[in-house]
């Protein structure tokens, strides 16, 4: 079949369509670049909050119109949302043909040869633990995920993570360094290593190493640049900061979801740390890793979010300040357990505090972006796009960074020096390269 994937959510997402795509082609089908040319269409789809489902059924309501008007078209449902009742009654009312769950994403190939077979309403929801394949790396792809891990085995009372993708699992550490080794070897300057939980990496499993040593084993194998995400708090040991500190090539970048500065909210999220805690190991990043960028993830309008509660969100912002925030609305998902026990909270209330805490967050990055003027950072160019006057690339600290496309004619990894800084980027030259009049986009 000619096959298209839609990929909505986070990167674990990404990584499943990148999974699913080399399954595809190698049980003999073909992936095409355009949703109109397919005869079956995946829309790999997140449930962490309500606007991503609203995205699908938009989709899909589409999709009808256009089997409706005569096209023969197959569709999957896959991801998160495929798990849930919820995903499962829109699946029904849209006739969806294939519902494959994030655990049973291997089971592509054979799913595909029954729906050319004419079956319908084909269901695979199980948890499979042997979701270990190897996923070759991309042709000239710069970076790549790795994953490392699977699911989750806290339950936060928000998050309907640990109901869509299971339990944690840990992939056996053979793999993943042959994976790792395999991407090194095709070329590739930067790898994401994934998972829900990546810090307890092998906890529950007698002989794998502890998340630290799986990633001073992976930054060994010698691929410019070794990122890692999501962290939990609970799990982020003293001995990940070691590593990170000491290894060169992993990057000075960590993204450290908090969710709430109040101890009484982060209690009723089940969180497993309070404010002082998470606030400790922060103190102890800054003092070991030289020019770390850290980012975060915060909720804001939990249900019985009082006002008190939100400025003590607003007060570890000034204590971190974060260089970098995903700043969120609470979203009531059907079946978590705040769902059921507590009462959502105005809207206006809610969007009120979320504008308040990114006009704060605007403030800190700036104030850290323009601490980078005048110095080096190093920055991966992966693209350089036809249109536009810059040369986009990202830095060892994650910052967006723009070139002057004049400058730039190769992509891959380049010294430069920066020379302008607003909140989400920073604009430089090539070190090396002579200082220039201003542009008039960096004069603004
Ligand atoms: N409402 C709003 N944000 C949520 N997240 C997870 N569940 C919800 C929800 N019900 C956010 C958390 C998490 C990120 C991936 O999504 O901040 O870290
Ligand atoms: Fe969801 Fe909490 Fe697990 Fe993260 S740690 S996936 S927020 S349950």
């Amino acid at each position: 079949m000619r096959a298209h994937v839609i990929t909505y959510g986070c990167q674990m997402n990404e990584y499943d369509t990148h999974t699913i795509q080399s399954e595809l082609v190698s049980g003999g089908h073909q992936i095409v670049d355009h949703p109109d040319d397919a005869d079956l269409l995946l829309l790999n789809t997140c449930a962490v909050r309500g606007k991503p489902v609203e995205k699908v059924v938009t989709v899909l309501g589409e999709l009808r119109k256009e089997r409706q008007a005569g096209r023969d078209l197959k569709i999957g449902m896959m991801g998160c949302l495929a798990q849930l009742e919820e995903g499962q009654d829109i699946a029904r009312k849209f006739e969806v043909d294939l519902l494959l769950g994030p655990g049973a994403i291997t089971d592509i190939v054979p799913s595909v040869e029954a729906l050319e077979q004419g079956e319908t309403g084909i269901e695979r929801l199980e948890f499979r633990e042997d979701l270990d394949t190897l996923i070759p790396p991309a042709p000239n792809a710069l970076t790549g995920f790795l994953t490392i891990m699977r699911g989750c085995d806290h339950n936060c009372t928000y998050c309907i993570v640990p109901t869509t993708r299971g339990p944690e699992v840990s992939r056996p550490v053979e793999s993943i360094l042959a994976e790792a080794e395999a991407m090194r070897d095709a070329g590739v300057q930067e790898i994401m290593l994934l998972g829900q939980n990546v810090n307890s990496y092998g906890l529950k499993d007698d002989g794998l190493p502890s998340f630290a040593e799986l990633l001073r084993l992976v930054a060994q194998v010698g691929i410019p640049r070794v990122k890692f995400t999501t962290s939990h708090p609970m799990n982020f040991t003293s001995d990940v900061i070691d590593v990170i500190a000491e290894e060169p090539n992993v990057c000075d970048y960590i993204h450290l979801p908090v969710q709430s500065g109040s101890d009484r909210v982060l209690k009723r999220m089940a969180r497993e740390y309070r404010r002082e805690r998470y606030l400790d190991i922060i103190r102890e990043i800054r003092a070991k890793v030289e020019n770390v960028v850290i980012s975060t993830d915060i909720i804001v309008g939990f249900p019985g979010e009082t006002e008190e509660d939100f400025e003590q969100t607003l007060t570890l912002f000034d204590e971190v300040q974060y260089e970098h925030a995903y700043m969120f609305i609470y979203s009531a998902r059907p079946g978590t357990p705040s769902a059921k026990h507590f009462e959502d909270m105005p809207r206006k209330v809610k969007t009120d505090r979320l504008q308040r805490l990114i006009e704060k967050q605007k403030g800190y990055a700036l104030d850290a972006n323009r601490r980078w003027m005048g110095r080096t950072a190093r920055v991966l160019v992966r693209e350089i796009q036809s249109e536009g006057d810059y040369a986009m690339g990202h830095s060892d600290q994650n910052h967006t960074v723009l070139i002057p496309k004049s400058q730039v004619n190769r992509l891959g990894l380049h010294e430069v020096v920066v020379e302008h800084a607003t909140p989400h980027t920073l604009y430089g030259r090539l070190a090396g390269v002579e200082p220039q009049a201003v542009p008039l986009a960096m004069a603004r």
